[in-house]
């Protein structure tokens, strides 16, 4: 990659056949012909173009992605009767899955905005097409989170009527959960128009490194066939989001400025406490959650344990988060971005203290 960003080189190409910079190559009749087509106004869509490296690894796994795509209705659904659960473990089974759609099932508007965004930044062909594939994968692990929901309890997370205590505990959790989300949403749509890509892809990493991890270890630990197979199918499409990740890092990383260097460092941190509250517990800087949401969680999750789901001990989940971390690290400072301290679980590093928590990017 040029240090000229794509939109600059593509701007400079413009303006050389407009005739406001040399125009090397174009003869006075063909600048005069060009000369009175309007400019369009930017950021925009159009014109059309495809640059881009058409071989490079990014290209390369767009085409894995049309290669390894699977249909979620396809899983033996048949398997996973309502009536194998007992009551308490449907409902922490149903709390689990719709947990994970605050982040999975955000998914696809959060990637097709960046994708749309994508587009408007003019960035090269196969980045745009990479985020394509994932926005496409999104909706597939949306909808394993929708048929398991269901399924096992109603479609609507937030509308249904308790019975007892804990299940209006639980409902109460998931409310106040997607609260959180709706604020995560507004940050996000407002951070994707002010960073640069690079700092945007820092953010996306960590959301796929996270995700990877997550899926990864539950997959190993569940029992039920229906949970280990989708599990197993959404985590390697995570490997994937995540190796496109690292292969546009690779080109966006060797120019970064010093200031683009802190904000990743900065968004690193706020991404690590956004994603916390799926892989390990959620820390209070973004998070608002009641005191008794910590408790209600646990009790969830062990009753989705109980159920053949593979949700992770305490101790794993953050031993794996932390292992997942140190992955992350050793790529940012390979490239002199100075890495967060994550005192939760054991990292030290760059003491992170004024975040925006109003601009939170990460996906997953
Ligand atoms: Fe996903
Ligand atoms: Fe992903």
């Amino acid at each position: 990659m040029s240090g000229l960003s794509a939109w600059e080189q593509f701007e400079r190409e413009q303006r050389a056949i407009n005739g406001e910079v040399s125009g090397e190559g174009l003869s006075q009749v063909v600048r005069d012909l060009l000369a009175d087509i309007p400019t369009i106004e930017q950021p925009n869509i159009y014109p059309m173009e495809w640059h881009g490296d058409q071989t490079g690894k990014l290209a390369q796994l767009y085409e894995r992605a049309k290669r390894e795509v699977w249909n979620p209705a396809e899983l033996p659904w048949d398997q996973l009767d309502p009536k194998d659960f007992t009551r308490e473990e449907r409902l922490g089974v149903m709390y689990w899955y719709s947990v994970l759609a605050n982040f999975d099932g955000s998914g696809p508007p959060v990637f097709a905005k960046a994708m749309i965004h994508s587009y408007e930044q003019h960035e090269p062909d196969p980045v745009r097409k990479c985020f394509f594939s994932i926005t496409r994968d999104e909706v597939n692990h949306e909808e394993v989170c929708q048929r398991t929901v269901t399924k096992l309890w109603s479609p609507t997370p937030t509308e249904w009527k308790p019975q007892n205590e804990l299940e209006a505990l639980a409902l109460r959790n998931i409310r106040w959960l997607y609260y959180n989300g709706g604020r995560y949403w507004k940050g996000y749509s407002e951070a994707l128009k002010k960073y640069p890509m690079a700092v945007l892809f820092s953010s996306f990493m960590m959301g796929e490194v996270a995700a990877t991890t997550l899926f990864h270890t539950m997959a190993k630990q569940a029992t039920h066939p229906v949970f280990a197979q989708g599990l197993r199918n959404v985590g390697k499409d995570e490997a994937r989001h995540m190796a496109i990740c690292l292969a546009t890092l690779e080109d966006y990383f060797p120019h970064l400025s010093e200031d683009d260097k802190k904000l990743i460092t900065k968004q690193l941190r706020a991404g690590f406490v956004f994603l916390s509250m799926i892989l390990y517990e959620p820390p209070d800087d973004f998070w608002k959650l009641p005191p008794e949401y910590l408790a209600v969680h646990r009790e969830m999750e062990s009753l989705a344990r109980k159920a053949g789901l593979g949700v992770a001990t305490l101790d794993i989940k953050r031993e794996v988060w932390r292992q997942a971390m140190f992955k992350v690290k050793a790529v940012v400072e390979r490239y002199g971005i100075e890495f967060p301290a994550m005192p939760e679980v054991g990292i030290t590093g760059k003491e992170v203290v004024h975040i925006d928590f109003n601009d939170v990017i990460p996906v997953f």
